[in-house]
């Protein structure tokens, strides 16, 4: 079982007492994830000794810096959008479809890294008010821009979140390797958290292509504007990954 099943936040149906006992114990056995533990099931009569898999210090710490630098992204693109949308639909009415169902689902992101944040008792970046603050400025500016620098804005950020997302679905896919080599069991959270990631990488390439359909490539000045957006991008990824 992978040590980051073990955090499971408790259920609504026990009492505060209930709730808080669990969760000390669950804390515990979160700090001692690393050990062996002892086989809790019985089968044919005799206790089973299933092998165990944890996350090493290492894996965990990826895993962390993962989920956090996920959910700062996404509370930028929803933010990003938040700015951009008014400006932008009131030029040009026949865009607001398109702009909702990108908002919608940068929201849905977002919603899914704060539910995986809490679940696993990972810190949001300390960073979190300077990027609402970036997020919004970045969303107004290419807003008024207008249509073409807008475009370009959610290409350049999508091309950097897909590339992102992409390096950690990779990464999850070679722990799932590891545990195949070693014949121990897949925790099918694993198998969630990389289905989740790749739906959501799916998503994020798919506005990319929005964005280029609706003339991102005409933005002016095309190269400067999406060069400084995704060295942002990218830039803003090392400190939270850290901060
Ligand atoms: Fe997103
Ligand atoms: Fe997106």
């Amino acid at each position: 079982m992978m040590s980051f099943k073990s955090i499971r936040m408790p259920s609504q149906t026990l009492s505060s007492a209930q709730s808080l006992r669990r969760l000390t114990q669950q804390s515990r056995r979160y700090a001692s994830s690393t050990a062996p533990r002892k086989a809790d099931a019985l089968v044919d009569g005799k206790q089973a000794l299933p092998k165990r898999t944890v996350l090493s210090p290492e894996q965990r710490k990826f895993l962390d810096n993962a989920l956090r630098v996920n959910q700062a992204g996404e509370l930028a693109a929803t933010l990003i959008y938040t700015a951009q949308i008014p400006p932008l639909v009131k030029a040009h009415p026949n865009l607001a479809p398109i702009m909702k169902h990108m908002y919608d689902q940068e929201a849905g992101h977002f919603k899914t890294f704060n539910h995986l944040l809490a679940k696993h008792r990972i810190r949001p970046t300390a960073m979190y008010p300077i990027w609402q603050a970036a997020a919004t400025v970045l969303g107004w500016t290419t807003g008024m821009m207008g249509r073409e620098a807008a475009m370009a804005c959610t290409e350049a950020v999508e091309t950097e979140i897909g590339n992102h997302y992409n390096g950690q679905v990779r990464e999850l896919f070679s722990w799932m390797q590891g545990l195949k080599d070693k014949g121990e069991e897949i925790d099918p959270e694993l198998h969630e958290l990389i289905d989740t990631i790749k739906r959501i990488r799916d998503e994020e390439l798919e506005h990319l292509d929005h964005a280029v359909e609706h003339d991102a490539k005409e933005a002016q000045p095309y190269e400067p504007l999406t060069n400084v957006i995704r060295y942002g991008c990218r830039g803003a990824i090392w400190v939270t990954e850290r901060l």
